[in-house]
């Protein structure tokens, strides 16, 4: 009995090492071809919403993606943006943004990246976010916590507001609603809390994870964006809700990422309340 479980534990350790390659490769391989267009020229199109735009990269990054995980794992369920999802039963599921940031990435500006998260048994286990242009690969394993270029990492201690520095995202339609992501931003800045708006989901998140930035916080989010960033966040010790201070899930559109010291008080001021003097 006692056999078969170990046997059980060590085959899905080898498992789970392979997923971690595969997952480490497609990442790499889709950064490549983002470094390798930036200095190229490229076709660049509309989604739905002005300036919602999607470049040709970001589909072939998303093709060589696919390629990778089909080719290793042609069972797998994959959840990404621009091709939507292929259904499979399977209790893994991979959540990919293949440019996170392409506004960014269409204007030559290199805060951009890739972003991939693996959930098995709907529970997030493996992310990464991979920036090539200054070579910052973020990487969490549930349980393993969470690193940048292999080296651990944590998020900050800052214990108040008032005093952190803060990240945000708009969506790209806007958001006509009470608390809306404007009147956020101008609560937070009228106190003199500096506001960073970089572009990429991914990032910001990956930078609370990294004690760079203190809080998080963003209206209208899909999974492919914050996916990876949630467990980033988490590994390194931080806490990721939604807006009403629920515990994070991929599929609602609004996240509040921090260190977890700030978390309450973020959360009050993007449900309208005034940041703490
Ligand atoms: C966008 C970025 C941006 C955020 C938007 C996202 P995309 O993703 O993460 O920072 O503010 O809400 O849609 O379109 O560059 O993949
Ligand atoms: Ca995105
Ligand atoms: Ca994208």
């Amino acid at each position: 009995m006692i056999d078969i479980a170990l046997n059980i534990n060590a085959i899905s350790f080898r498992y789970l090492r392979m997923l971690k390659h595969v997952l480490m490769n497609a990442a790499q391989e889709a950064a490549a071809i983002m470094k390798e267009y930036f200095v190229k020229t490229f076709t660049i199109s509309n989604k739905e919403g002005i300036n919602n735009l999607v470049t040709e990269v970001d589909h072939k990054c998303e093709d060589i993606i696919f390629d990778i995980i089909k080719k290793n794992y042609p069972e797998h369920h994959i959840l990404s943006e621009e091709s939507g999802e292929i259904i499979q039963d399977s209790i893994y599921k991979w959540i990919i943004d293949p440019i996170d940031g392409t506004v960014n990435f269409a204007n030559r500006i290199p805060i951009c990246c890739v972003s991939i998260g693996v959930e098995i048994s709907g529970k997030m286990e493996m992310g990464v976010v991979y920036n090539p242009f200054i070579n910052e690969f973020f990487f969490a394993q549930r349980g393993y916590g969470a690193t940048l270029n292999d080296q651990r990492i944590q998020v900050s201690k800052t214990t108040e507001l008032v005093k952190s520095c803060i990240a945000t995202g708009f969506p790209y339609t806007y958001l006509d609603m009470p608390n809306g992501p404007l009147e956020v931003f101008s609560k937070l800045i009228r106190r003199g809390v500096p506001v960073r708006r970089l572009g990429s989901a991914a990032i910001d998140m990956c930078y609370v994870a990294a004690g760079r930035f203190d809080g998080f916080y963003e209206h209208k989010l899909n999974a492919w964006d914050s996916a990876a960033g949630f467990l980033i966040i988490e590994e390194a010790g931080g806490k990721v809700t939604d807006l009403k201070g629920d515990p994070y899930d991929p599929y609602k559109p609004g996240v509040i990422a921090s260190n977890g010291f700030i978390h309450d008080e973020l959360l009050a001021v993007v449900q309208g309340g005034e940041v703490r003097l």
